[in-house]
């Protein structure tokens, strides 16, 4: 697998650049200072033609690729991590599902709303099912032509902002046999018994909320079901393929942040003095910085390499082992390299006036959220190892408890 830019793909990123610079930069302190949604930046966004760039031509949209997104998210994260994270859920998040596997009504939904700059939220992760993903409790219970659906979900993006939410439910049929898991469509404002409750006061990336979502009693008519192409019983799989170019869009955020402070770093080095020369000049940085250009080359090639993978059996999505190869060392290099950017600052770096200090709140999060570093080194060692890998205990003891021979 390999991967280069085209003609087009670089007039890309200079457009989406000269987005960020001109109009994203200048607002990103006053987004993480205020914490409030940033619908100015979507709509900038939107009138660029980067929100539904992965939507095809027959639905209206311009038929961009993965790649093509990433490009634009990584600009955008550059200089506004909330900017990046809006653009990856408006062009490869939970509207993937609904391209590959809506029907015909539901893909034409999704494509005017991320068309016209909404951001899909997707909800998986409850209190009680978090790695643990396909452990989840929310029921789909199926009343004629409608499903019944009780739950909760947290940390859900942009929940409470976003209209269209994806989301992932055990089903159930009319004689309460359970059938696996599916994809339903609820629209905020629209679907009764959606509900957000609590806002998460988050450590970065402030301006967009992490919402616990509520559904009672809420009511979803089979037109709006996702039906994954396998059925309910491998739904989970089914889905969660779908999501792997939601990953590897996380990862770029990560590395757009990381790229972003490494650009300040660089500058701020070769102006400022001690010792009565640039700091630039001292070994100790230099080996620093040439650090930082290994570790983002490494992680923009593993993650441009998974935008234009596609997994087993013509999958439409990457490939489910290099995007989980691409975001773990893509979110662990930008921490790492956030954090050198930081030190090379002095006291400088550890201030609220400059935007290092938001940039190492907000670059924490992607070992994090969309499958954890070490979740998706066992999605990295099945595939390298072809075997499947449970994780439940089922027959471990502890020591302590085995019976004494
Ligand atoms: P837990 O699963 O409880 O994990 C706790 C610790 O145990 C972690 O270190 C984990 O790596 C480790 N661990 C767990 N199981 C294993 C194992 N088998 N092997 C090794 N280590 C293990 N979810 C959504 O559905 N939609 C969203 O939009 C969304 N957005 C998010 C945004 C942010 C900013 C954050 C922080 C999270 C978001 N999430 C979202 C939730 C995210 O996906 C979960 O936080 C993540 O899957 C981990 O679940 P958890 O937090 O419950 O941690
Ligand atoms: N891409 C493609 N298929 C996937 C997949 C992915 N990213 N993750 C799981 N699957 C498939 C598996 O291959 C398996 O298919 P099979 O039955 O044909 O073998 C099926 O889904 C069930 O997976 P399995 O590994 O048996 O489930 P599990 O309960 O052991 O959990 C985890 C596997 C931990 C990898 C998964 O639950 C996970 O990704 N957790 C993190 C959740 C997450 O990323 N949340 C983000 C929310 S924003």
């Amino acid at each position: 697998m390999s991967w280069s830019l085209t003609a087009e793909q670089e007039t890309i990123q200079l457009r989406a650049r000269a987005l960020a610079n001109e109009v994203i930069a200048p607002r990103a302190a006053e987004v993480d200072k205020t914490e409030a949604y940033p619908w100015e930046n979507v709509a900038a966004l939107q009138e660029a033609g980067f929100t539904g760039m992965t939507v095809p031509t027959d639905l209206g949209g311009p038929g961009h690729s993965f790649l093509d997104a990433v490009l634009v998210v990584e600009e955008m994260a550059k200089v506004c991590g909330v900017t990046g994270r809006i653009a990856v859920e408006a062009n490869m998040g939970a509207i993937s599902a609904v391209l590959a596997y809506g029907t015909e009504a539901q893909r034409k939904l999704a494509a005017e709303l991320v068309l016209s700059g909404d951001k899909p939220a997707i909800c998986i992760t409850e209190p009680d099912a978090g790695s643990a993903a396909s452990e989840m409790t929310t029921k789909a219970q199926r009343r004629g032509t409608d499903y019944v659906i009780n739950g909760k979900k947290h940390w859900i993006t942009g929940g409470g902002v976003s209209k269209l939410h994806l989301i992932f439910a055990r089903v159930f049929d009319e004689e309460g046999n359970q059938e696996g898991i599916g994809g339903f469509l609820a629209i905020r404002d629209e679907t009764p018994g959606l509900r957000f409750g609590r806002r998460e006061p988050t450590m970065g990336l402030r301006g967009i909320p992490e919402m616990e979502v509520l559904f009672e009693d809420m009511v979803v008519p089979q037109d709006m079901v996702v039906l994954p192409p396998s059925g309910f019983g491998r739904g989970f799989g089914d889905l969660m393929n779908a999501y792997n170019a939601q990953r590897v869009g996380a990862g770029t955020v990560g590395l757009g942040i990381a790229t972003g402070a490494y650009e300040l770093a660089l500058d701020f080095v070769k102006e400022r003095e001690q010792f009565g020369r640039p700091v630039a000049e001292f070994q100790g940085l230099q080996w620093m910085l040439a650090d930082m250009s290994v570790k983002l080359e490494a992680a923009r090639s593993l993650t441009y390499r998974a935008a234009c993978s596609r997994g087993p059996n013509n999958s439409p999505f990457p490939d489910p082992a290099m995007a989980a190869q691409a975001k773990i060392f893509t979110a662990e290099a930008s921490i790492s390299v956030v954090n050198d950017a930081l030190q090379m600052f002095g006291a400088a770096g550890y201030s609220r006036r400059n935007p290092l200090e938001r940039m190492y709140r907000d670059v924490r999060m992607f070992t994090i959220g969309g499958g954890t570093a070490q979740i998706l080194r066992t999605v990295v060692a099945s595939r390298i190892l072809d075997m499947k890998l449970p994780q439940r205990r089922d027959g471990f003891t502890k020591i302590a408890e085995r019976s004494q021979p």
